[in-house]
């Protein structure tokens, strides 16, 4: 029989918390200001409460005896207008600006890179589109190594984050047979809402109508794994009163005074995660943001980073963790040589063609900028009402066409072929492994003759402005740190259109947006392209006109510490712990071996559920192997 004293002697040689006494600690997940009222050891450290690091706080606090530290640069929400009415836009204090270095393939120019700084990460500043990738997205994770990761394996964790609610009665008759009401591929239950706005721009039925005209498929079930056609998509929104569903509010702010065994810091970045000997992490280093005050904290268990796409690498690499040539290029001591770290980094580029309509008599959604006084009774309403144009997201909307690379050109046979001759290494940065690229492509070239997974997403919201994104990219950058300045953003290099493949889709579908504009139901508004515009007519003026205007990131970076094997480049297992290391692992989108073709939200939920019961069942395996052993 097992005394408690032997329990808790156990349980502290095993967790490495050796015990130490106690600073006076706030009693619940309350913020933490500053560092004097954080213990000096908790089982789990999570680096980021973003949304990945709110899900896997959030399950692994549902024991009472499990402490979990969050640290998190930014800060809570002031639950501001801005943030919870949809047809609002974001302040921009919640919103990280990275910069990229200059673009080849965009001629040079440089692109943004927008990330969330709050309480729940990108989904707080997120457009809310919220619908899942097609069944080959995570299948093709499953068969880069990673078993149950495939559609089957991810399903159940998509229904545990959502609670669907289908449209009301108003928005299903006014789109006849557009949008399913089925609850079989949902879940009913979880913590993020996801619905529809309850109101819609009348036009948006041309634009069914439009692609419908031409051949594309209407989709009235895009999230069953079949993500192609014309569709009206999920927003990440309560249906109840039409307001922003995102981690905060969904993960931790319903635990926040209640479990005692959570803490957060806001305000602080961390910088590095300490190894000891056996090279398991121990402790992470972190910094105030306003007074530069800077703190250790013990793991006893583990370390687990959701900083993002975009910042876990960056902390890694300043950690020692990352390839060993650029390491020692900055004098860090290099503790894994992992050359994936930062590599394999993919985002959508996009490119934003405009329209005007000159038979358009309708309020449409860009009044919301352009007339002030529509715009305030329009607000009003939804304040008063929870109804009308503010429940569509802020340049957003939700109907969309995923398009497969067949219904965007006849020749894809011949342009898919084309591409196996590329030579790949040619096309890499530094430190990429060509056998991981390689497979990644051989998968590539398989699901690019599919009908059933789309290569280019074109948005409409009914306004000037049709974004084009190329969403299932052959292209890969990298994310790597030029200075041990912790506080410095890393370089940002998204290598934009450096495979042929990426800018071949974008010209044949910009051709097939001018066919569906110059269908009879588009037509009948009077549209016409005013950029690039019609005199840009050949392929190679259409190229240049591409060139000079895309952007890199459709806001969804992803996959700089791949789950996939060592020597291809990767940096996680299929049970997310880093290589080479002991008690590290990675929840966030950095772990998507390739970018989910739509928008990441979803899968970052869905990622991050099944994280957490991967680091449950972990614990609960060392536990078992201890007393066994005893
Ligand atoms: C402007 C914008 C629009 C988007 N639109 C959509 C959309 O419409 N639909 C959709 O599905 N997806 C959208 N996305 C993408 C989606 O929101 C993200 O993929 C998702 O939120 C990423 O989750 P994550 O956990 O990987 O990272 P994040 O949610 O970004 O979390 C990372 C967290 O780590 C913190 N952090 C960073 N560095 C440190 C450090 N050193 N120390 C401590 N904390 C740190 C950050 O502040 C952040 O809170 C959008 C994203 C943005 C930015
Ligand atoms: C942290 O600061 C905020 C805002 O100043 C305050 O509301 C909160 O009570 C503080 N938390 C603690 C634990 O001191
Ligand atoms: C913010 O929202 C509330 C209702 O939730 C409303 O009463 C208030 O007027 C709004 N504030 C602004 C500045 O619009
Ligand atoms: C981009 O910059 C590189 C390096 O400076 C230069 O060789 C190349 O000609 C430039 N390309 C364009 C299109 O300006
Ligand atoms: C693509 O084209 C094929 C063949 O014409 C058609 O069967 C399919 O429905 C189309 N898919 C979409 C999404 O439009
Ligand atoms: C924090 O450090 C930065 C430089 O790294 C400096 O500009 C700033 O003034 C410092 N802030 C405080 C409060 O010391
Ligand atoms: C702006 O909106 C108001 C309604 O608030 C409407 O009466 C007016 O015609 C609109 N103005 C323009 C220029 O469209
Ligand atoms: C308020 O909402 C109801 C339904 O919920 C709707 O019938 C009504 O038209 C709305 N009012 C306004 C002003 O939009
Ligand atoms: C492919 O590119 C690499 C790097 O640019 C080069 O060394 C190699 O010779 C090329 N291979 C072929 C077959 O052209
Ligand atoms: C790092 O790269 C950025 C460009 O992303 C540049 O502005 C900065 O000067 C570089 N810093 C160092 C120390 O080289
Ligand atoms: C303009 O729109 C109206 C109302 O939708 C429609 O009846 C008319 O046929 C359209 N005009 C043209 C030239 O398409
Ligand atoms: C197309 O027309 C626009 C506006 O008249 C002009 O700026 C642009 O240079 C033209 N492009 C081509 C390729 O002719």
């Amino acid at each position: 029989m097992w005394r408690f004293a032997q329990v808790l002697a156990l349980l502290i040689s095993i967790t490495g918390c050796n015990g130490s006494p106690l600073k006076h600690f706030a009693d619940h997940a309350v913020v933490l200001n500053h560092t004097k009222q954080t213990k000096d050891c908790y089982d789990y450290i999570i680096v980021g409460g973003g949304t990945s690091g709110l899900v896997v706080a959030n399950r692994l606090t549902e024991n009472p005896h499990t402490t979990v530290l969050v640290i998190e640069r930014g800060y809570i929400d002031g639950q501001d207008n801005g943030t919870t009415v949809p047809g609002l836009s974001v302040p921009n204090k919640y919103l990280n600006k990275d910069t990229s270095v200059p673009q080849p393939g965009l001629n040079n120019r440089t692109a943004p890179l927008y990330t969330g700084d709050v309480v729940g990460g990108g989904t707080v500043v997120n457009g809310m589109f919220f619908a899942r990738g097609a069944r080959a997205d995570y299948d093709a994770w499953e068969q880069l190594g990673n078993p149950g990761w495939g559609w089957d394996g991810l399903l159940p964790y998509f229904k545990k984050s959502e609670t669907f609610t289908p449209p009301i009665e108003g928005i299903q008759e006014m789109f006849p047979g557009i949008i399913s009401t089925d609850l079989e591929p949902h879940g009913i239950n979880g913590p993020v809402g996801s619905s529809f706005s309850n109101y819609q721009y009348p036009v948006i039925k041309n634009f069914f109508a439009g692609w419908k005209s031409i051949g594309v498929a209407i989709n009235s079930q895009p999230n069953d794994g079949e993500a192609t056609g014309a569709f009206y998509s999920t927003i990440s929104a309560y249906a109840k009163d039409q307001s922003r569903s995102h981690a905060s509010n969904a993960y931790y702010r319903p635990i926040a005074n209640v479990r005692k065994n959570l803490h957060l810091v806001t305000g602080h970045l961390v910088t590095k995660i300490n190894f000891d000997q056996e090279l398991r992490a121990v402790s992470v280093d972190f910094v105030s943001r306003t007074t530069n005050e800077t703190s250790t904290v013990g793991a006893g268990r583990e370390i687990i980073m959701a900083a993002g796409a975009a910042r876990t690498p960056q902390i890694l690499q300043l950690s020692g963790i990352g390839p060993q040539p650029l390491l020692s290029s900055l004098g860090i001591e290099t503790i894994v040589d992992l050359p994936g770290v930062g590599s394999n980094f993919q985002d959508q580029p996009t490119l934003y063609m405009q329209f005007s309509y000159s038979n358009y008599t309708f309020p449409t959604p860009d009044w919301v900028l352009s007339n002030a006084s529509w715009a305030a009774e329009q607000l009003a309403i939804y304040y008063k009402n929870r109804t009308g144009p503010m429940t569509i997201p802020y340049l957003g909307g939700s109907t969309v066409a995923f398009l497969p690379l067949q219904n965007i050109t006849s020749q894809y046979r011949s342009l898919v072929k084309s591409m196996s001759s590329t030579n790949l290494s040619s096309l890499l940065l530094s430190t990429d492994s060509t056998s991981g690229y390689a497979a990644q492509i051989k998968i590539l070239q398989a699901v690019y003759s599919s009908s059933h997974a789309a290569v280019a997403e074109i948005a409409w919201e009914g306004g000037d402005t049709i974004p084009l994104a190329m969403i299932r990219p052959y292209s890969r950058g990298a994310i790597y740190i030029n200075t041990t300045d912790p506080l410095a953003a890393p370089v940002v290099n998204f290598n934009t259109f450096s495979h042929p493949m990426d800018i071949a889709v974008a010209i044949a579908s910009v051709k097939k947006i001018r066919g569906w504009a110059s269908s009879p139901p588009m037509q009948a508004l009077g549209t016409v392209e005013t950029f690039p515009g019609r005199n840009v007519s050949t392929d190679t003026q259409i190229e240049e006109a591409i060139r000079d205007a895309a952007t890199s990131s459709w806001q969804h970076p992803s996959s700089t510490t791949a789950m996939m094997k060592r020597e291809w480049g990767g940096v996680v297992d299929a049970e997310l712990r880093v290589y080479g290391t002991k008690g590290l692992r990675i929840v966030d989108a950095g772990i998507f071996p390739m970018v989910v073709a739509g928008h990441s939200s979803s899968s970052v939920y869905a990622v991050a559920e099944k994280a957490a019961d991967i680091i449950k069942a972990g614990w609960q395996e060392i536990m078992r192997d201890h007393i066994q052993h005893k």
